[in-house]
C-alpha cells in the first residue's frame, strides 16, 4: 500500500498533479483512491466529474472523495468535545463561550487524518493519493498528531485508575465533570487513530510526500521551507514536481524574458533540492482538465507507462532518503534528523521534563518523544553534519539501553495511562 501526498504553494498545480498521478496508478491496475483535503475542493474540476463528500467512482480502479469536515468531525469527535465543553463550563465560562472554545484548533486536520487512516486501513485500495491544501495548512495537518498527543497528555494528566478511586470523593466536593469510562475509551480510541496515522505517514516505505512548484523564485522558496519542515517532522519527500515549464521550442518574442527567467529558476530548483529527482511538466496549451489532459500530464511527469513497478509507475519511491533515525556510533547513540536547506543558526534545542526533545526552527516546533532508552541518557552534543542535525547521547556502560527501549514510546505511554496500566 502506498500513500502519495502532494503539496505546494497555492495554484502551482497540486490538484492537477494528484489527479494525473491517480489516473496513471488506476490505469496500471492499482486500486486507487484520490482524496482532496483542501477545503476549497477542485478535484472534481480536474476530472470533469462532480465528486463531493461521498466516495465517487471516476474510472475503472479509480475512486475520488472530497473530505466533508462536518461529517467527519461528528463521527469521531463528538464525545470528547462534549467533555471539554463541560469542563470549560465548570471553570466559569458561560456555556456559549464554552461551546465555541470546545471547537479546538485542529479539528479540520483531525477530520482529514482520520479519513486518510480509514482509507489506508480499509484494505480496499493499493494507492491513496492525497491532494492537499497549500503548504502552510498541509504542514499544520502533518504536525497535528504530535501536537494532539501533547494536548491530550496535558488535558488528561491523570491515570484512569486514579480517577476511578477518587471519583466518589471528588463528586462530593465539587461539581467538576469527571471523565467516566466511556470518555477514557473515546480518548483512547482517538489516540489509537492518531498513533496509526503518525505511523503510516512517517513510514517512508508507505508514504511519500511530493512538492509541486513552478519555476518562480517565490514558489521555489516556499517549497524549500516546506521541505525543511517535512524533514523536521520526519516525513519523507521523494520528488519535486516542477510544473508549468515553458517548452524550449517556444519562439514567440513575448516569452523570451519569461523563458530566461525560468531557465535561471530551474537551475535554482536543481540547487535547492539536489539529490531529489525533479520531475517536469510543461506549460500546456490548455488547462489540465478531463482524462485526456490528465494522461498527458502523467506522461510528462512520470514518462510513458510500462508495467506496475516499472518505469512510469508513480508509486515507485523516487528517492530512498530516510526520515529521522537512531544509530550507534563512537560510544554514543545519535538521533539523526535530516535538515537540509535550513539556516544553520536558526535551530534551538531544549529538553523538557516529559522525556521530550524540543527542536525549534523559526516559528516551527517539534516535540520529539524520546524513546525510554535515550530519555535517561545525557546529551553530549548536537551538531550539523551534512544535511543532518545529529544529537549525541552519551552511553555510560551501566546505562546502555536495550534495543526495545530505543523505539519512541510517547504513544504507548499515553495509551497505557488511558487504559489504566502504568
Ligand atoms: N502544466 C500546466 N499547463 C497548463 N495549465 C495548468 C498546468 N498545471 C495546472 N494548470 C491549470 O492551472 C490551474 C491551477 O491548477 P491546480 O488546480 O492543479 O493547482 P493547485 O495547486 O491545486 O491550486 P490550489 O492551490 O488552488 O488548490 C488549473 O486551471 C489547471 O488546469
Ligand atoms: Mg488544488
Amino acid at each position: 500500500m502506498r500513500i502519495l501526498l502532494y503539496t505546494g504553494k497555492g495554484g502551482v498545480g497540486k490538484t492537477s498533479a494528484s489527479a494525473a498521478t491517480a489516473l496513471r496508478c488506476a490505469e496500471l491496475g492499482y486500486r486507487t483512491v484520490v482524496l482532496s483535503t483542501d477545503p476549497a475542493h477542485s478535484l472534481g474540476d480536474s476530472f470533469d466529474i462532480k465528486i463531493g463528500g461521498k466516495m465517487t467512482s471516476l474510472a475503472p480502479n479509480l475512486w475520488g472523495q472530497e473530505v466533508d469536515l462536518l461529517v467527519q468531525m461528528d463521527q469521531y469527535w463528538g464525545r470528547v468535545q462534549n467533555y471539554l465543553q463541560a469542563l470549560f463550563a465548570w471553570q466559569g465560562m458561560d456555556s456559549l463561550v464554552a461551546e465555541e472554545t470546545a471547537i479546538l484548533p485542529g479539528m479540520e486536520e483531525l477530520a482529514c487524518l482520520l479519513q486518510i487512516t480509514a482509507l489506508a486501513d480499509s484494505g480496499d485500495y493499493d494507492v491513496v493519493v492525497i491532494d492537499c491544501a497549500p503548504t502552510g495548512s498541509t504542514l499544520q495537518l502533518l504536525s497535528f498528531p504530535e501536537m494532539a498527543r501533547w494536548y491530550i497528555e496535558k488535558i488528561f494528566p491523570f491515570q484512569r485508575r486514579t480517577i476511578e478511586l477518587a471519583r466518589p470523593v471528588v463528586k462530593r466536593l465539587t461539581d467538576m465533570p469527571i471523565p467516566d469510562a466511556a470518555m477514557f475509551d473515546s480518548v483512547e480510541e482517538l489516540v489509537g487513530y492518531l498513533e496509526r496515522i503518525s505511523q503510516l505517514l512517517s513510514d517512508s516505505a508507505i508514504s511519500s510526500m511530493r512538492l509541486v512548484l513552478n519555476p518562480e523564485k517565490m514558489v521555489v522558496k516556499e517549497a524549500q521551507r516546506a521541505y525543511t519542515y517535512l524533514n523536521l517532522y520526519g516525513y519523507a519527500v521523494d520528488a519535486i514536481i516542477c510544473n508549468r515549464v515553458f517548452p524550449t521550442d517556444l519562439t514567440d518574442q513575448y516569452f523570451t524574458q519569461w523563458k530566461s527567467a525560468q531557465a535561471e529558476n530551474l537551475q535554482l530548483v536543481a540547487e535547492c533540492f539536489d539529490p531529489l529527482p525533479i520531475l517536469r511538466a510543461p506549460f500546456f496549451g490548455q488547462e489540465v482538465t478531463g482524462m485526456a489532459m490528465l494522461r498527458q500530464m502523467a506522461e510528462a511527469v512520470f514518462g510513458a507507462a510500462t508495467v506496475p513497478g516499472g518505469a512510469g509507475d508513480p508509486t515507485i519511491r523516487h528517492y530512498p532518503g530516510k526520515p529521522q533515525e537512531i544509530v550507534r556510533r563512537d560510544g554514543h547513540y545519535v538521533l539523526s534528523i535530516p535538515m537540509p536547506l535550513v539556516e544553520r543558526d536558526e535551530v534551538h534545542l531544549h529538553r523538557s521534563v516529559f522525556d521530550e526533545l524540543i527542536v525549534r526552527i523559526g516559528n516551527w516546533k517539534r516535540n520529539i518523544s524520546l524513546p525510554i532508552g535515550l530519555a535517561r541518557l545525557d546529551i553530549d552534543a548536537a551538531r550539523y553534519e551534512g544535511d543532518f542535525l545529529n544529537v549525541y547521547f552519551e552511553i555510560p556502560p551501566e546505562k546502555a539501553p536495550v534495543e526495545a527501549e530505543l523505539k519512541p514510546s510517547g504513544w504507548q505511554n499515553l495509551r497505557n495511562r488511558l487504559r489504566g496500566q502504568s
